[in-house]
């Protein structure tokens, strides 16, 4: 990827002072580092990930292509795809100015309760793996930098900040470390992020993990970079293997800076381990092209989609999640749309119709054939409103959202919608069409900055009410110069009815509808609210107003800056608006009356940004709100009922059994509703495969709550699949599972078949030769597990060993190839990986629980 040596990057090292050298150490600002001309270093740019590349500016007018959750990319199972998708990360990167994707997470679903759970792959810690290199490879391939995160052992949220995760040294290794092994070693990975947690006493940023284990084990040479304001001290840090404290500048954030510079001065931090991190980010920069004004590699370009495009088949949603923006700038849903320069909506289709999994399926009711289909009833508190991604820094806003209701709508389907019920448990934020700028003239508002002598500052129009600034008011004022800020609109009535008119914040927030104060109040947060929990979905305050129809109410929403706890962080906030409805009782049973009279019911249940977020474990897998009931009723009154679920992480789904077919979604991306129709309609397969066990029940699952400030992982390798095959237990769907819409037989496995693999590759090549037994071509997912019933040693009762993808016609046959590495054969003990000589069992077949084919294996 870069001219530059090592000994090119030394001799930059060399020609800096301490002073300049430690000021490299700390961010310059939010997301980027220092520039350093001495070094020919430019500024680079780093940037969350994983769902898209949200860029500098945290808002609707710094578009991002959102692609779908990494839950979803890891249903895909597929290695190439998920590569592609990287590769579309990278342009938008580059396109973004971004030099450095804070992506992907590789953390493990330990259990559903934790609250990023829909931002991380699978449970399986091989499946991790194999996603985490293909995203990165894609990503780097293009000379764009990825970030491993996070190191180690933030796999849920309670007291992230503090908590003490306690995992035994064979569990660390086999599970925990593993993604990040392979993905270091394989991928090349070029930033690691150390966690906030601690693991076995240290925590992450201090800890001797970093050096033992990345540097000196993996000879990893890249950077590791703090999670942010994760960096807690000076000395210990800076001893230990972190090169960079983010975000900066030192003087703001910390903690190192003078501080470290005083340290490296009075001899209690060498030197040589400042040149060592000084060294690590120059890399980086090499990598990314941000040395001597080198021309970063153009990945293709993505996300060309014309700004100006008129959506084409937007509808009013009257509940929208918090960090959702209004449709202004869609493409129309047709193939000419959809052949941009570099088909970003095409591939997201794709990608999310290739994540679906189809987990019933009785009496073959999908795909519904379009001949003879009648009204199609969408119902659901998901279906109106596209629920894309999920909660926290891996928040980005999409060019445009396509909801279940419009993809099945331009689908060309007669469409009939009920909502059924809210699903929502906080008013979103006021959006099109009931939002208007200040002269009435599009939709949007105007935002008006005024300093502490009263005296207007500058302002901006703006098309949305969700309002985040971090590194100062976006080039208006410098973070403390604004004390004031004036947000102006019009929120103009549709209907007749009581609207609740609010703000979700934090500190002094005056209200005016036609110049009469509706609320003057000062939001609090809860103190022990984790600040992504702060700052993404802090507390509301709602007034009713009592409109009619086409009625026009001048609004403006005054907030005093420095009131708000957070006002050196940033200022975060939003104007919320809930338009009227009516009751749960009433929308439940129009719901059921309209499934009752339609063809099909086609119902969308599912979670929020706000359910699944950075910052907050669940402490219920539940459906929020009456979501169960109203699809137990409407499969009552329609036998031809197909429940979506749109969640990033498994619900408790009660109802299974009751309705004709299940299709998990996750949180699908921009393109959701579009890949959702091709779906049902048989025009795309569901081609996921659980990449997490579906829990029947939440009883019996890890905890995600610290007792004194530790969390032990009491349950060591059982985690998911292996944890039910240890206790007996079914979960509702296991892990693997997903039916497509033809059928296979598993025909034959062959060990040591040698497919086409590179010579030297150690491990076991088995082939497994399935045939299509449908009427359909199709894809399967070949998995291959390993077991070992004799063992001495304690194992799960199988686990993954492999995997691979296989496309065939109907009646074809074909044989794949599917490398077992070695390391499945291997365990952790007294410090090393061992390998118990005798017999291991490979079981492959379509998912954890159906293994028809068995061979043995003899290792040494
Ligand atoms: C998250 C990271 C993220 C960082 C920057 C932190 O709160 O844990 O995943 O990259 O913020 O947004």
């Amino acid at each position: 990827m870069s001219d530059h040596d090592e000994a090119d990057l030394r001799s930059r090292v060399a020609r800096l002072s301490l002073e300049q050298k430690v000021r490299l150490l700390t961010g310059a600002d939010f997301w980027a580092l220092y520039p350093e001309p001495d070094a020919g270093l430019r500024r680079v740019v780093t940037s969350d990930g994983p769902a898209g590349v949200r860029g500098e500016n945290w808002d609707e007018r710094d578009t991002s292509a959102n692609v779908p959750s990494p839950t979803a990319l890891a249903a895909t199972w597929d290695c190439d795809r998920v590569e592609a998708i990287g590769r579309l990360l990278a342009a938008e990167a580059r396109r973004k100015g971004v030099d450095v994707l804070l992506a992907p997470t590789v953390n493990l679903h330990r259990t559903p309760f934790g609250g990023r759970h829909f931002e991380c792959f699978s449970e399986d810690p091989l499946l991790t793996a194999r996603i985490g290199v293909a995203y990165v490879r894609g990503l780097q391939g293009q000379g764009v930098g990825a970030t491993v995160k996070h190191f180690v052992g933030n796999d849920s949220e309670t007291e992230r900040m503090s908590v003490d995760v306690r995992i035994d040294e064979r569990t660390l290794r086999e599970l925990y470390l593993a993604p990040f092994e392979a993905i270091v070693r394989e991928a090349g990975a070029w930033a690691v992020m150390a966690a906030y947690n601690g693991v076995n006493g240290s925590t992450m940023t201090e800890s001797p993990l970093l050096r033992a284990i990345l540097h000196d084990e993996w000879g990893y040479d890249g950077l590791v970079v703090s999670d942010w304001t994760a960096t807690r001290s000076v000395e210990p840090a800076a001893r230990a293997a972190l090169d960079l404290a983010m975000p900066g500048p030192a003087e703001r954030f910390g903690p190192w800076g003078g501080a470290l510079l005083e340290a490296v001065r009075a001899g209690h931090v060498d030197e040589a381990l400042v040149d060592d991190k000084v060294l690590r980010i120059l890399r980086l920069a090499a990598r990314v092209g941000g040395l001597d004004d080198a021309v970063p590699v153009t990945p293709v370009p993505a996300n060309t989609v014309p700004a100006n495009t008129v959506p084409a088949n937007t509808v009013p949603a009257n509940t929208v999640p918090a960090n959702t923006v209004p449709a202004n700038t869609r493409p129309a849903n047709t193939a000419s749309a959809n052949t941009g320069p570099a088909d970003v909506p095409r591939e997201l289709r794709a990608a999310a119709a290739a994540s679906f999994v189809l987990a019933r399926n009785e009496r073959s009711l999908l795909p519904l054939a379009r001949p003879g289909l009648g009204r199609v009833a969408v119902i659901g508190p998901n279906a109106q409103v596209a629920r894309t991604l999920g909660g926290g820094s891996a928040t980005v806003f999409p060019p445009y959202t396509v909801s279940p209701l419009e993809g099945l709508r331009e689908a060309g389907l007669d469409v009939a919608f009920a909502p059924g019920t809210l699903g929502h448990l906080r008013t979103a934020a006021a959006r099109a069409p009931w939002l208007l700028r200040p002269d009435g003239s599009r939709p949007g508002a105007e935002v008006r900055f005024f300093s502490s002598s009263g005296e207007l500052v500058g302002s901006e129009q703006r098309d949305a009410a969700v309002f985040r600034w971090m590194s100062g008011f976006s080039g208006i004022a410098a973070p403390g110069q604004i004390a004031r800020l004036e947000v102006g609109c019009v929120i103009r009535a549709g209907e007749a009815g009581l609207y609740q008119l609010g703000v979700s914040g934090l500190g002094r927030f005056r209200l005016f509808a036609d110049d009469a104060e509706v609320f003057d109040e000062t939001l609090a947060v809860r103190e022990d609210a984790d600040i992504a929990e702060t700052l993404m979905a802090p507390p509301q305050r709602l007034a009713p107003l009592a409109l009619a129809a086409g009625q026009s109410v001048a609004v403006r929403l005054v907030h005093d800056v420095r009131s708000s706890p957070m006002a050196g962080f940033g200022t975060f906030f939003q104007l919320n608006l809930e338009v009227p409805h009516g009751t749960d009782d009433e929308e439940l049973e129009a719901a059921v009356a309209l499934a009752a009279g339609s063809d099909v019911a086609v119902v969308v249940v599912g979670t929020t940004a706000e359910v699944e977020s950075e910052g907050v474990d669940r402490t219920s897998l539940a459906l929020p709100g009456r979501q169960d009931e109203l699809v137990r009723k409407v499969a009552a009154a329609n036998p031809r009922t197909v429940a979506v679920v749109n969640s990033g992480a498994p619900v408790l789904l009660p109802w299974a059994d009751q309705v004709a077919a299940v299709l998990l979604t996750w949180f699908g991306g921009q393109e959701f509703g579009n890949a959702l129709a091709d779906v049902l309609l048989g025009d795309a397969e569901p081609g996921g495969r659980l990449p997490t066990t579906w829990p029947a029940s939440q009883d019996g699952l890890p905890s995600t709550r610290p007792a004194d400030g530790v969390l032990s992982y009491a349950e060591g390798l059982f985690i998911g699949y292996r944890a039910f095959d240890r206790d007996g237990r079914e979960p509702l769907f296991p892990f693997g599972h997903g039916r497509g819409y033809t059928t296979w037989s598993y025909e034959s496995i062959t060990v040591d078949c040698d497919p086409a693999r590179p010579s030297g590759t150690p491990g076991v090549a088995v082939c497994v030769e399935v045939r299509n037994t449908g009427t359909r071509p199709g894809r399967e997912i070949v998995q291959v597990y390993a077991s070992r019933p004799d063992s001495a040693v304690e194992r799960p009762a199988k686990w993954l060993a492999g995997f691979a993808a296989v496309d065939a016609d109907p009646g074809e046959t074909v044989n794949v190839g599917v490398l077992i590495p070695e390391r499945a054969f291997q365990h952790w003990a007294d410090g090393g990986w061992m390998l118990e000589p005798g017999t291991f069992i490979l079981s492959a077949g379509s998912s954890s629980v159906s293994l028809p084919l068995t061979a043995e294996v003899a290792v040494k």
